[in-house]
């Protein structure tokens, strides 16, 4: 589980512990991870709220030492592997673009993006509260991932999760030491409001 004591001060008291200390990481130690404390995360995910409750999200997993894990290791952009490779889990998040209407029809599923991210999100937090660090990461071939799980045509692939016990920053190449920190975030007033978006500009 990462901490981050120094954004208490910059919160609120009431903000949640859990929400303020998570963090993503990129220096992983070696710790392999069990199939029951994979499904003790996942199992977060499945409690998320979704439009209809059409549950459109899936998670493709893989730990590492198994077969799985190079291929998923693989779609990510060079960058990333170059540090996911030290993690337990990889997690590919994707969503079904279409449901089943209640006469039995496909139809667009318009919010399977955010319900998706709502269940990666509980994903997240659930693996934190076990001691686990995320890091979630957009930079993948989305072609190659989609191919390579041999995922449908009217699913998408949204990002990958890299989950695994933090270490210390130093095995991490010198170039990234320096980003091995949590960070600040924008003013709440610039972000949320009372109102219309009228008399607010986005720089
Ligand atoms: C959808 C998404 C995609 C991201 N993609 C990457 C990525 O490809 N590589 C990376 O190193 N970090 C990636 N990040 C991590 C963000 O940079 C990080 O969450 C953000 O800076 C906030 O920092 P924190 O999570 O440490 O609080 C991604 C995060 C999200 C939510």
């Amino acid at each position: 589980m990462t901490t981050a004591p120094g954004r208490a001060a910059l919160s609120l008291p009431s903000t949640v512990p859990l929400f303020l200390n998570r963090w993503s990481p990129r220096a992983f130690i070696d710790a392999p991870m069990s199939h029951d404390e994979l499904t003790a995360i996942l199992e977060a995910a499945r409690w998320a709220p979704s439009a209809y409750n059409s549950q459109p999200w899936r998670f493709l997993c893989a730990r590492r030492g198994t077969p799985e894990w190079e291929n998923f290791l693989s779609w990510l952009v060079p960058f990333n592997q170059s540090w996911a490779g030290k993690a337990s889990v990889l997690i590919y998040v994707a969503s079904r673009t279409v449901m089943l209407s209640p006469s039995g029809n496909l139809v667009p599923a318009t919010t399977h993006e955010f319900d998706a991210g709502a269940a990666a999100m509980l994903l997240q937090l659930q693996a934190a509260h076990l001691g686990w660090a995320t890091h979630a990461m957009s930079g993948f071939d989305v072609d190659a991932a989609h191919k390579g799980l041999a995922a449908p045509e009217d699913f998408r692939i949204h990002a990958a999760i890299a989950i695994g016990k933090q270490g210390p920053s130093d095995m991490l190449p010198e170039g990234l030491r320096p980003r091995e920190t949590p960070s600040d975030r924008a003013p709440l007033a610039t972000l949320a409001w009372e109102g219309t978006f009228e008399g607010h500009n986005e720089p």
